[in-house]
């Protein structure tokens, strides 16, 4: 039997037509969003011919992954990194993207589950067994750095509580929350093809450059499991969109509205290029540029036979590129006896090289607030903002972004829906609201969360012991257990400092 034969058997024969049960009702959920199929058999799926060598492929990776792991432990690895405050990108995404790993191994058995045409549902059964790999890999990975630096020790606990990590968490559950063809839609074509390159590429190059051997081991192990996973986002929107007219407009609005979901939770990586690495890798300003402006707009124009156009409000993230990572800093900064990640003024040398990647805004905009921040600090009064923030109903980061066109201006939109007022952060935002109000004024806002007393208590003490941020967790990088240890490790170990 010839590969391509026995994936047939081991996929297409595995699915039967119901007898005593009619197909729409086993499969409830494939026609509710309106998408029209009209040929399962026309579904092309990434893994054919390749299903031997899969499974060959990742025991082989995952014996080399662990191997490289053992090696950096034994070796004490994480005393190879550039210095402690790299640690912190780490930190932001273990708790930040390892859940979004595990959530996306359950939504694609869903998906898999609701989907009747057997090519759909193996493809699905496929990638969610990847996802759970990824997980698995990342949570051992970083379990290393668990033992030497504050912030991990809770993750899956503060995942579903802290204020910014609701903004990931958020995202996965409202895919999720989605019919089987948008969750689709959502992770694999919106997040996985088109900006997926912008969250791996600079994170694992950052790893790289700063060291960090053991994150550059699971990157790789995950992303060579992505090329797959875009390929099947590519393909399942082009069968969509090859099987009825109809099935257009609908995508168009899936497209719309997750690149704006996935775009905004890319703000996190923003901050990570430019503020959390001690050696940079390129600015966010460049990453935009090069893989969406480049990569995503040939992707559009290659989508544009089918009727596809670029996604909604595209050019006001082209606007915003100037000042998403600043911003982003700002509220972390702001907010940082609540993050279990540390922040910090950057040094010297990090000012310039901001300066120089953001000529036209850097300076006129966001330095003063580093400088401000800075000379409080040097009189020891830390800046933390006593409030709490306003946060977006929709993607849930604090408001701060600007007017498209005004960064003097705070962006903010207002929507009333049965008496009561929503708040929104962007044109983008406050769209994806308007088409689906049911869905989001059920969102679980931490924000407003505390303010009916279901976080802990009334105080900041019992809120963050709710969260179980334990305060050498929080705070300035500067003050922190972290630096101190660092310094006391570097010196007494002179090779590696
Ligand atoms: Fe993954
Ligand atoms: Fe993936
Ligand atoms: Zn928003």
């Amino acid at each position: 039997m010839s590969i391509k034969e026995k994936y047939a058997l081991l996929t297409r024969d595995l699915g039967w037509d119901t007898t005593y049960q009619s197909m729409d009702a086993v499969f409830p959920q494939d026609k509710f969003e309106g998408i029209v199929i009209h040929n399962w058999d026309g579904w092309e799926d990434p893994f054919r011919m390749t299903m031997d060598a899969y499974w060959k492929f990742q025991s082989e990776k995952e014996r080399k992954l662990y191997a490289i792991i053992d090696a950096f432990q034994q070796n004490n690895g994480q005393l190879n990194v550039t210095d402690a405050r790299y640690v912190n990108a780490l930190k932001l995404f273990l708790t930040g993207v390892s859940p979004l790993e595990y959530a996306a191994h359950r939504g694609f058995a869903m998906a898999g589950r609701n989907l009747r045409g057997a090519g759909a549902r193996v493809a699905c059964q496929m990638q969610s067994v990847d996802e759970l790999r990824h997980c698995q890999t990342q949570v051992h990975t970083i379990s290393q750095y668990n033992k030497f630096f504050n912030g991990f020790e809770d993750w899956t606990h503060m995942h579903d509580r802290l204020w910014y990590l609701s903004v990931p968490k958020s995202y996965f559950e409202d895919a999720m929350t989605a019919g089987p063809f948008e969750f689709i839609t959502a992770i694999s074509f919106s997040f996985e093809y088109v900006l997926t390159n912008l969250l791996f590429m600079p994170f694992m190059s950052g790893a790289a450059f700063n060291g960090d051997m053991a994150t550059v081991t699971f990157g790789f192990s995950a992303q060579s499991d992505e090329s797959r996973h875009m390929t099947l986002g590519l393909e399942v929107v082009k069968f969509m969109l090859e099987q009825d007219p109809a099935n257009l407009p609908i995508i168009q609005k899936w497209v719309d509205k997750w690149f704006w979901r996935g775009y905004r939770l890319l703000t996190l990586v923003a901050m990570m290029m430019d503020y959390m690495l001690p050696k940079k890798v390129m600015s966010w300003k460049e990453a935009w540029e090069m893989y969406f402006e480049q990569n995503g707009g040939a992707l559009f124009a290659d989508l544009a036979r089918y009727g596809v156009r670029m996604p909604k409000y595209h050019e006001q993230a082209a606007q915003e590129k100037d000042h998403l990572s600043h911003i982003a800093w700002s509220i972390f900064y702001n907010f940082n006896h609540a993050a279990a990640i540390h922040t910090w003024v950057p040094e010297e040398n990090e000012l310039d090289w901001l300066k120089a990647q953001y000529p036209d805004t850097f300076e006129e905009h966001h330095l003063p607030h580093l400088r401000y921040w800075q000379e409080q600090h040097k009189a020891g009064k830390r800046w933390t903002n006593p409030g709490l923030p306003m946060l977006c109903q929709l993607c849930q980061v604090p408001m701060a972004f600007r007017e498209p066109g005004d960064p003097t201006q705070v962006c903010y939109r207002e929507v009333k829906y049965e008496g009561e007022n929503y708040h929104f952060c962007s044109d983008g935002c406050c769209d994806i609201f308007k088409n689906e109000p049911e869905k989001y004024v059920q969102a679980w806002l931490p924000v407003h969360q505390i303010f009916q007393g279901n976080c802990g208590g009334p105080t900041l003490p019992e809120v963050l012991d709710w969260y179980h941020l334990k305060p050498e967790a929080a705070g300035d990088y500067a003050d922190s257990a972290d630096r101190a240890n660092w310094e006391r490790w570097t010196n007494d170990n002179p090779k590696a400092a």
